[in-house]
C-alpha cells in the first residue's frame, strides 16, 4: 500500500467477514467478527460499515455467507436463500450499490448451481479488488482536473472505511495530494452522523494528509473567500439523466459552489450509476431516526417533545454538477446521453 493509503476496513477470513466498527471511530478502532447473514444485514443498518461501495462488498460477502449456511443444511437451499438475499437486499435503501451487488450475486448463484459457492466467493473478491482498482483509476483521472495549489472541500466519507480502500472522492484528493496539487484540503463534518470529523479527518490524520474540518453551516464563507476550487464528493445513486443522491448537505454544496464559481466534481464508480430510474425524483430517500439531530455522543442536546426531520441523503440536480469521475472515464456537464453512452458496456 502506498503511504498515502493504509486502511482496511472490511475483511475476509476463512468464513469469517471482519469489519472495523465505524460506530466507534475514532475514539476506538475495533473489529467486529460476522458468521450470519443477520449480522451482516444488522451491521449495514447500524451502520458499522457505511458508504454506498463499502455496503456493496460487505453484501457479496453477506451472500456468500448465507449460501454457505444454506447449501450445507437444507434441501431447497435455493427458495430459502432469497430470504436471505432480501434481508440484504432491505439493510439500506439509497445506495444502489448495494442492489447491484446483491442482484450479481444472485446470477452467479443461478449459472453455478453445480458449485455455487466458490463461485459466489470468487464474485464477492472480485467485486471488492474491482473496487479498489476502480478507486485507484479515479483518483488518476479525478487529479487530472484539478490544478496546481488547489483548495479542496469533501463532505462526509468517500474513503477507504466507505469503499473496498483508496475512496472515491477521498481517492481523487489522496492522488492529487501525492503529486502535490492540493494546497488544502477541507472537510465538512457531516451532520448528523459526523462521517466528515469522525471519519474522514482520522482517515486522513492515519493517512498523513492535513485536513481542516469545518462546521457543514461554513462552507458558503470558506467558498466566498476563495478558499476552495473544488468540492469532491462521491455518490450514493445517479440516476440516467445524472441526479445525484449523496449524504444529506451536498446539494446545499453545489448551490453554494455554483454561486461561488467553485466547481463541483463527483466521484462513483459505475455501480454506483442506476439507469432504471430516470431522475432523483425516482430515488428512495433514507429516513433515519429523529435522535440522530436531537442527540450528540448519546446525550440529549434538543429540548423535549421536539421532533427532527432526518433525511440520510439530499438530490443534487445533473446541472448542478461540473464532473462525474468513474472508472469509465470522466462526464462533464452530465445529462441522459453522455449517461447512456458511457454504460453502454457496463453490466
Ligand atoms: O450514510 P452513509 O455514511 O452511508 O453515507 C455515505 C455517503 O453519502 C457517501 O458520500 C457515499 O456513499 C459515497 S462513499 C464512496
Amino acid at each position: 500500500m502506498s503511504s498515502h493509503d493504509s486502511i482496511r476496513a472490511i475483511q475476509w477470513k476463512e468464513g469469517t467477514l471482519i469489519l472495523l466498527d465505524q460506530r466507534l471511530l475514532p475514539s476506538e478502532e475495533k473489529y467486529l467478527q460476522l458468521h450470519s447473514v443477520k449480522e451482516v444485514a444488522d451491521a449495514i443498518r447500524d451502520m458499522v460499515v457505511r458508504g454506498a461501495p463499502a455496503i456493496g462488498i460487505t453484501a457479496a460477502y453477506g451472500v456468500v455467507m448465507a449460501l454457505t449456511n444454506r447449501y450445507a443444511s437444507a434441501k431447497n437451499w435455493n427458495s430459502e436463500l432469497e430470504s436471505d438475499l432480501t434481508q440484504l437486499e432491505s439493510a439500506r435503501p439509497t445506495a444502489i450499490n448495494l442492489a447491484w451487488s446483491v442482484r450479481k450475486m444472485r446470477r452467479v448463484i443461478q449459472d453455478n448451481m453445480e458449485n455455487p459457492i466458490d463461485a459466489a466467493f470468487s464474485l464477492a473478491q472480485q467485486i471488492h479488488e474491482d473496487d479498489l482498482q476502480a478507486n485507484r483509476h479515479m483518483g488518476e483521472l479525478g487529479s487530472s482536473l484539478l490544478d496546481n495549489q488547489c483548495g479542496v472541500l469533501t463532505h462526509c466519507n468517500t474513503g477507504s472505511l466507505a469503499t473496498g480502500g483508496y475512496g472515491t472522492a477521498l481517492g481523487v484528493i489522496r492522488s492529487a495530494y501525492a503529486v502535490g496539487k492540493i494546497r488544502q484540503v477541507y472537510a465538512d463534518e457531516t451532520r448528523p452522523w459526523l462521517q466528515g470529523s469522525r471519519l474522514t479527518a482520522w482517515e486522513l490524520k492515519q493517512d498523513n494528509i492535513p485536513v481542516t474540518l469545518i462546521a457543514d453551516g461554513a462552507a458558503a464563507s470558506l467558498m466566498s473567500q476563495g478558499g476552495v476550487q473544488w468540492v469532491i464528493v462521491g455518490a450514493d445513486r445517479i440516476t440516467a439523466n445524472g441526479d445525484v443522491a449523496n449524504k444529506i448537505g451536498t446539494y446545499s454544496l453545489a448551490v453554494n459552489a455554483r454561486y461561488h464559481d467553485v466547481k463541483m466534481m463527483v466521484v462513483a464508480p459505475t455501480s454506483t450509476i442506476d439507469m432504471n430510474c430516470s431522475s432523483g425524483k425516482d430515488i428512495p430517500i433514507e429516513q433515519r431516526d429523529p435522535s440522530e439531530v436531537l442527540s450528540l455522543n448519546g446525550q440529549r442536546i434538543g429540548p423535549d417533545d421536539v421532533d427532527a426531520w432526518n433525511p440520510a441523503f439530499d438530490v443534487t440536480p445533473a446541472g448542478l454538477v461540473d464532473a462525474i469521475v468513474t472508472e469509465q472515464g470522466i462526464i462533464h456537464s452530465p445529462n441522459v446521453d453522455k449517461l447512456i453512452a458511457l454504460m453502454k458496456n457496463s453490466s
